[in-house]
């Protein structure tokens, strides 16, 4: 799909639908909506009168010109209340929009930014959010993109604007909001490919290109210099499989490391989880090909962070293992040393990927890090707690969970704070070495008791945990997020890597 900007009157650029939009309330719409009002002698006025058009977010009507004008098609989409007006509201609005204009065949839409008028949204943002969401909104995954040939698809969206000052900035903010769209649908794009071909080496290599592409540094490690690190819990996953383990490095600012700020992302790679010999059940098994959504986000984050250009030093390490049985496969009862030298006992073979995180966490401590965060479809309990709507968040540390709640804030992409007492440490009491990595049979706190594990693992340095197992695969879809794979977390955590140094 092909965004521009063209700086004129809406009215007179010719396309197959346009979207104007309507706060909720208003009963006589100004700017380019009241001008296509006029032009089509009342009809929007006539509507609202009606109640058939109300503003109400997200709220879609659709009109025909009759020749009145250029466009024979007019979309109205409500942008909510004017009063709690943000770059959420004007993300949904623009979502619906374009999902209607989809629906409605059309292949050459026009529309104005939503909000950076009476909403009073800087025009940056409200470029930001428009192309954002119209991208996230139009995604496909790659299975959809090749099956569906004559499907309807939107060829151009047009960003008319009628005062020339404004186009600088809002090309600014088109920018920043494709940028950040692509970087999530990279991601989306890995989740969503089935693990017979999205192996641990397909994913290094993808991130490689990618990488040489954007202009980041990159390293991939495989199992000898894993082995000579001392990794042997993130190997004892990978021992299973007859896919090679690889354990992917990016950077960005490498060379300037020692003056800038340092983050470091970690995200869980299991490109296909059976749960090994503590096997899962069929139903739904093979959703289990997304269990590396932790690492597809952080190559998506880094993606974004080269191309923004932040002025921050970005690390990103991806563990990429596959969990599968064979004859050399890890079993319940067997105890491993890691990286740090702390042992840990399996109890499930299924709870793999708090192990291959204990070692990259634990590779993590090399960089003096200002904070790590690792993102990690790690427990189905967390879905049972949050469902779709939040990510859990495990941190202890008050400046980081302050940063990450204003991002969620602000892109709407939820975090909610779980507990990390000291007591749940003692729920992984192991008696054949420092920890064990599930209570099982027992299940009580699930997610805290996953995290505790981690912890244990980190060694002096900021850190936050967001378990993403429920927000990762899109069931039913929402603005922004159609079905599969969602990247929940790169909106986010760019979010907070871009207000870093004034926050
Ligand atoms: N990959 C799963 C968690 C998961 C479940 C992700 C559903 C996405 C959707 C993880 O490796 C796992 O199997 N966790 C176990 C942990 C248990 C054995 C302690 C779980 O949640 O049951
Ligand atoms: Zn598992
Ligand atoms: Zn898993």
């Amino acid at each position: 799909m092909l965004i521009d900007i063209k700086q004129g009157n809406i009215l007179d650029i010719e396309a197959d639908l346009m979207i104007v939009n309507l706060f909720e309330g208003v009963k006589a719409p100004g700017g380019a909506t009241g001008a296509v009002d006029k032009a089509l002698g009342g009809a929007i006025s006539q509507l609202i009168e009606l109640g058939d058009c109300s503003g109400k977010l997200g709220e879609t009507t659709l009109l025909y010109t009759h020749g009145a004008l250029p466009t024979p098609r007019v979309l109205v989409v409500g942008l909510g209340e004017a009063t709690s007006f943000d770059g959420k509201q004007a993300r949904v609005a623009a979502a619906k929009a374009i999902r209607a204009a989809k629906n409605a065949k059309a292949r050459q839409v026009t529309t104005i930014t939503h909000g950076a008028g009476i909403g009073d949204m800087d025009p940056i943002d409200a470029a930001q959010a428009l192309v954002e969401a119209t991208l996230l909104e139009s995604y496909e995954m790659p299975a959809d993109r090749s099956a569906k040939e004559d499907r309807p698809t939107i060829e151009t969206v047009t960003i008319v604007e009628f005062d020339a000052d404004n186009i600088p900035l809002l090309e600014t903010g088109a920018q920043i909001g494709r940028i950040i769209a692509e970087s999530a649908m990279f991601a989306r794009d890995l989740a969503a490919t089935p693990s017979n071909i999205a192996t641990p080496t397909y994913i290094a290599n993808k991130a490689v290109a990618m990488a040489q592409e954007v202009g980041l540094e990159s390293h991939v490690m495989d199992w000898g210099e894993m082995e000579e690190l001392g990794m042997n819990i993130l190997l004892a996953v990978a021992k299973g499989s007859d896919e090679p383990p690889k354990f992917v490095i990016l950077e960005h600012n490498k060379a300037r490391a020692d003056e800038l700020p340092t983050i470091v992302f970690v995200g869980k790679g299991v490109t296909f989880d059976t749960g090994g010999y503590s096997l899962k059940r069929t139903d739904g098994m093979w959703q289990m090909k997304y269990d590396m959504s932790g690492a597809a986000n952080v190559l998506g984050i880094l993606r974004a962070a080269a191309l923004l250009d932040l002025p921050l030093h970005v690390v990103g390490l991806t563990p990429l293992v596959e969990n599968m049985i064979n004859g050399h496969a890890q079993k319940p009862g067997d105890v491993y040393k890691g990286m740090t030298g702390k042992t840990m006992e399996v109890i499930s073979t299924d709870a793999e990927g708090r192990m291959i995180l204990a070692d990259a966490l634990a590779y993590a401590g090399r960089y003096k890090a200002d904070a790590v965060i690792d993102q990690a479809t790690l427990t189905g309990a967390i879905s049972i707690a949050l469902g779709a709507q939040a990510a859990g968040l495990f941190t202890e540390e008050d400046d980081l969970k302050t940063r990450l709640l204003a991002a969620a804030e602000a892109t709407g992409e939820r975090v909610w704070p779980m507990p990390m007492y000291d007591e749940y440490k003692d729920y992984i009491k192991s008696d054949f070495a420092d920890v064990k990595n599930s209570t099982a049979p027992n299940r009580f706190a699930g997610v805290s008791t996953s995290a505790k594990f981690l912890q244990h693992f980190i060694e002096d340095y900021p850190w936050a945990h967001l378990d993403i197992a429920g927000v990762s695969w899109t069931k039913k879809p929402r603005p922004m997020y159609p079905k599969g794979a969602a990247a929940f977390g790169v909106r986010l955590l760019v979010q907070m890597l871009r207000n870093w140094e004034e926050a």
